[in-house]
């Protein structure tokens, strides 16, 4: 009986499970990862590798590295990504490797040389471009890359060359040349907006995709017989006629057609290829990828954050991709090729889009998913996305408050066996998120619930009980082993956040507005003002629910940016944009100093000059209080715990420390995997790996 026989899955869905050719590779199904970065790289490569390896185990027929740097005149410091410069680098990328290929997989490493993108601030060798221009990064570094000559762009070559033979020894299977997201020299060379040269590298766009050209024929001349070559190259530069076109790209697949043994399409720069729900649907580059195809016999893989194995489908039988890429589904769940093979689609742990796993590399930290708290824990915390540790001596446990934390909790340890009882106070589940979901563009993020709802709708060890408010005493007479309090957290009223530490004086006539206020159904009316010291998503989100409501907008912030800390999420362009097409008016630089019932009086971060805005209602989104009372009053009560037969109450998620959603749902995973263990509060709660000492001392 042939695999596709024993499997459960529906018919529909097997053309996603027919093995294709990459060159001289096969693939065993459409499933492809495309390259993400995770936070670790070259620092943790371990949790790298078990990232990936997981990956494979969940079905998934080709696993992308992430951009791997091919030579130290052109690193992205502070960026954590993989290096292969030389033989130091073959360990950590062998390791890599054979974690993908444990399971089938095909492993490819995306060899990046980001020229005019990175500052070399690590390495300070001098960046190169195609011209002199100032280094195009997030952070305006004041550093140029000198234009490249032609020993330059031979070198380059050179380097290229050798980091392919290096990526073949690690054991890869896939080894790409990038050109797109911005990042790589192959983009830089065949953009107008970055290359003026008017040697044979300029020019026309048959010039401008010559070191395109080049770079193929030396990989492949190198190591094409065993190691498929793909091609990642941007669609459309979304620029207009100032950057690469989507007609002058088709030209470009024309040209090269069958050099390649795969053609990967992203469009625009990193923002735009993973933009968040927020902005763009799944599917979205669809229309710039559509008859890209049908220019060459090589097959194509495409993005577009699909999670609908239906829509995958249609990718394929619409004859628009061979390959269904992914990377942020591949982090949400990275079992979807399992579970649609096992029949099992409803299981699939959607993304939601909001773009948390691109905080960790942009800010140096880890990558964190929202959907999967397990992401980058593989390893250092031996976390399964799918199985949980087996169940501890103890019996049950009662979770109060059935938000993310709450919900996450009572999933995970349901799964591991445990009695679990949920007391919600309200009539629905998913707290915040379900509130949050109603904001305009926020709408996928009800997954995070809906996920967990349908989990525990499968759990007979786990009862979920609604309008169950509960006080301490009741919690003392259940007599639970465990209790997890995961009661949230509240908008303050008060102004308290980040600017001012101390409450901000409002007058008593002064109609103060909250977060909460308007997600319970308040209808504001008239002139807002919207004083943002939270500098997330919420002020953005809130100003564009207020527009819909029909009020006038005046958001007022003490950064030099709207929603500052989007920057890390790709959508702070995206939302400034947005609130200035809706006429909202923002005030940057400023903070709100004084509230009263029709003015609201605000100073110059800066000049601490105070000027005078009109208004009908101040809307505060600063910062959020726990709602922890019932922890306060049950910790006060810690003697009576033994004879009420508890072992152990904890607070979790915002009830602790309020923070985004990823917070929660980690928190939540945390207590149900370290219940009933033993914890060294001493030691760091995970594993990590440290720099070798050299010899050369
Ligand atoms: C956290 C993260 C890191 C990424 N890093 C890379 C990278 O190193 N190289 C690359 O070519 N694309 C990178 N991308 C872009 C993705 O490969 C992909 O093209 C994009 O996210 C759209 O696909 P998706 O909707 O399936 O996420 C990254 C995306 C994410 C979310
Ligand atoms: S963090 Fe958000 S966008 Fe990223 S994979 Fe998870 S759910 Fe998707």
């Amino acid at each position: 009986m042939n695999q596709q026989r024993m499997s459960k899955r529906d018919r529909r869905y097997d053309i996603l499970f027919e093995p294709k050719d990459i060159g001289p590779v096969t693939a065993k199904n459409r499933f492809f990862q495309v390259p993400h970065c995770n936070g670790g790289g070259y620092r943790d490569p371990s949790a790298v590798a078990k990232m990936r390896h997981i990956k494979a185990e969940g079905g998934w027929a080709v696993i992308n590295t992430e951009q791997a740097e091919i030579h130290p005149t052109s690193e992205i410091a502070p960026f954590i990504e993989l290096r292969i410069w030389d033989e130091k680098d073959l360990p950590m990328l062998q390791r890599i490797a054979e974690a993908i290929h444990a399971h089938d997989a095909l492993a490819g490493i995306e060899l990046c040389y980001n020229g005019m993108n990175g500052p070399n601030l690590y390495s300070r060798e001098v960046p190169m471009g195609p011209i002199n221009i100032p280094i195009g990064t997030f952070t305006n570094d004041p550093v140029q890359a000198k234009a490249m000559d032609k020993q330059d762009i031979r070198n380059l070559r050179k380097w290229h060359r050798q980091a392919a033979v290096r990526a073949k020894r690690a054991g890869f299977d896939l080894v790409y040349v990038y050109g797109a997201h911005g990042f790589g020299a192959v983009q830089h060379f065949l953009s107008r907006r970055t290359n003026h040269r008017c040697d044979e590298y300029g020019g026309s766009l048959e010039n401008r995709a010559r070191l395109l050209k080049e770079l193929i024929e030396e990989t492949r001349e190198a190591i094409g017989d065993t190691c498929a070559i793909p091609v990642r190259i941007l669609v459309d530069e979304m620029l207009g006629d100032g950057g690469v076109t989507n007609t002058e790209l088709r030209e470009v697949v024309e040209m090269l057609s069958d050099l390649p043994d795969l053609w990967d399409f992203t469009h625009g720069n990193w923002a735009d290829d993973s933009a968040t729900a927020r902005f763009k649907d799944e599917a979205a580059q669809e229309q710039l990828v559509r008859g890209l195809k049908q220019l060459t016999c090589r097959p194509v893989v495409g993005v577009g954050r699909f999670t609908s194995p239906d829509t995958m489908v249609r990718q394929i039988t619409a004859g628009i991709l061979d390959f269904i890429g992914c990377a942020r589904p591949s982090i949400a769940d990275p079992f979807i090729p399992n579970k649609i093979d096992a029949g099992r689609e409803d299981d699939i742990r959607e993304c939601i889009g909001c773009n948390i796993c691109v905080t960790g590399d942009m800010t140096g930290g880890l990558s964190r998913c929202t959907q999967n708290p397990t992401f980058m824990e593989e390893w250092r915390k031996d976390w399964h996305p799918e199985t949980m540790n087996p169940k501890g001596p103890s019996d049950n446990v009662l979770i109060i408050g059935a938000g993310p934390a709450g919900l996450e909790a009572a999933r995970a340890l349901g799964q591991r066996g445990y009695e679990v009882l949920v007391a919600e106070a309200g009539t629905e589940l998913g707290g915040r998120v379900t509130k949050e979901s109603q904001l305009p563009g926020l709408a996928s993020w009800i997954r995070v619930r809906d996920y967990r709802q349908y989990q525990l709708s499968k759990m007979p060890n786990v009862s979920i009980y609604f309008e169950s408010e509960l006080n301490a005493r009741q919690v003392l007479e259940f007599e639970l082993q465990h209790i997890a309090i995961a009661t949230g957290a509240r908008w303050r009223r008060d102004g308290v956040a980040r600017y001012h530490l101390s409450p901000v004086p409002v007058d008593e006539t002064a109609h103060i507005i909250t977060p909460d206020d308007i997600m319970e159904g308040y209808l504001p009316r008239g002139h807002i003002v919207l004083y943002d010291d939270d500098h997330y998503y919420m002020g953005g989100v809130l100003a564009e629910r207020l527009v819909q409501l029909g009020c006038t907008v005046t958001l007022v912030t003490p950064s030099v940016r709207v929603s500052d800390w989007t920057t890390n999420t790709l959508e702070q362009h995206f939302i400034q944009k947005k609130l200035l097409q809706l006429g909202v008016t923002i005030v940057t630089a400023h903070a709100v100093t004084k509230i009263s019932r029709h003015q609201v009086e605000v100073e110059c971060i800066y000049s601490g000059r105070k000027s005078e805005l009109e208004c009908d209602s101040t809307l505060l989104v600063t910062s959020a209080l726990p709602q922890d009372q019932l922890w306060q009053t049950l910790s006060a009560q810690k003697d009576k715990w033994p004879d009420a037969g508890i072992k152990s109450i904890q607070v979790i998620g915002d009830a602790l420390a309020p923070a985004p959603i990823a917070w929660a749902t980690y928190a939540g995973h945390r207590y149900a995997r370290e219940l009933d263990t033993e914890i060294d509060p001493d030691a760091p709660a995970f594993k990590r790996e440290v720099v070798a000492l050299s010899t050369d001392w």
